[in-house]
């Protein structure tokens, strides 16, 4: 799909959990909102994690994605919701989420369940081109509503680490977008693979083996975010990263890596 837009939708999504998805999601999300751009959240994942971290007490628990399906039809101005951070809206997320396939292959056939995203997109262009940035945290499971994201996304990132378990998981997505994209005869978005999580002494020799080996080498983003105490001390404190003048080393990396994807 081309757009004329100087708005860039990102993803942040791998078939694994634990890989820092969300943690990847929101530290880009939040140094995008400091450097002054207009940011919208997108979280998919019914367990919600990105969405406690950005409510405030006046947000509405139940406004989720899923309120522009199933008979509510309401428009996706009326879901955003302004968070604790400055320049970044959220659409949030519950644990309705989980009946997304449900409610999706109720009111859609076979030909237009992947067609949800681009409506939606195209239906409130008005709205998402306020914002410079869309950014979507997705759960471990991609089922349709999360392919409808992805598919229309002008960059996925795709977070790994030394494990073999991440690994497959880029493979599995891979393959499910590769097969939707034919199926509904559109471009697979671009995939872009970050190292996150890896321990300095950690050697990565075998991942990149099998990267190459699968022809995803030329996928791989040279930065690398490595294992550090601060991404788990600032789980529920999100500002104190940027904030911390000891996190030096992180801040960095996030620089490095935002300059690869912007
Ligand atoms: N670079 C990192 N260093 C240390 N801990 C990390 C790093 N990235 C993520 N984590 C931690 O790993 C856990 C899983 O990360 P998360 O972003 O929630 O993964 P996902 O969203 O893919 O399930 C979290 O506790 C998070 O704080
Ligand atoms: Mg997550």
């Amino acid at each position: 799909m081309k757009r004329k837009t100087s708005m860039k939708m990102i993803s942040f999504c791998n078939k694994k959990g634990g890989v820092g998805k969300t943690t990847l999601c929101k530290n880009v999300a939040y140094k995008f909102g400091l450097d002054g751009a207009k940011v919208l959240l997108i979280d998919l994942d019914p367990q919600a994690t990105l969405s406690v971290q950005f409510y405030t007490n006046k947000i509405i628990k139940d406004v989720t994605l899923l309120k522009m399906f199933g008979g509510f039809n309401v428009g996706i101005n009326n879901i955003i919701q302004s968070t604790k951070y400055k320049n970044i809206d959220i659409i949030i997320t519950g644990e309705e989420l989980t009946k997304s396939s449900t409610i999706l292959n109720n009111l859609y056939t076979k030909d237009n369940i992947y067609k949800v995203g681009k409506n939606i997109f195209g239906n409130f262009n008005n709205i998402f081109l306020k914002y410079d940035y869309v950014l979507i945290d997705y759960p471990p499971t991609v089922l349709e509503l999360a392919v409808n994201f992805l598919i229309i996304s002008d960059l996925v990132i795709i977070p790994i680490n030394n494990g073999l378990g991440a690994f497959k998981g880029i493979l599995d997505l891979k393959n499910t977008l590769n097969h939707i994209c034919r199926q509904e005869n559109i471009t697979v978005p671009t995939l872009r693979i970050v190292f996150n999580n890896v321990k300095e002494d950690e050697d990565t020799i075998e991942i990149y083996k099998l990267l190459e080996e699968e022809k995803l080498n030329s996928n791989l983003l040279q930065s690398i975010i490595t294992n550090s105490k601060s991404f788990i001390k600032t789980e529920n404190k999100l500002n104190s990263i940027w904030e911390n003048k000891h996190y030096w080393r992180q801040k960095k990396a996030y620089e490095e890596l935002i300059k690869e994807i912007i």
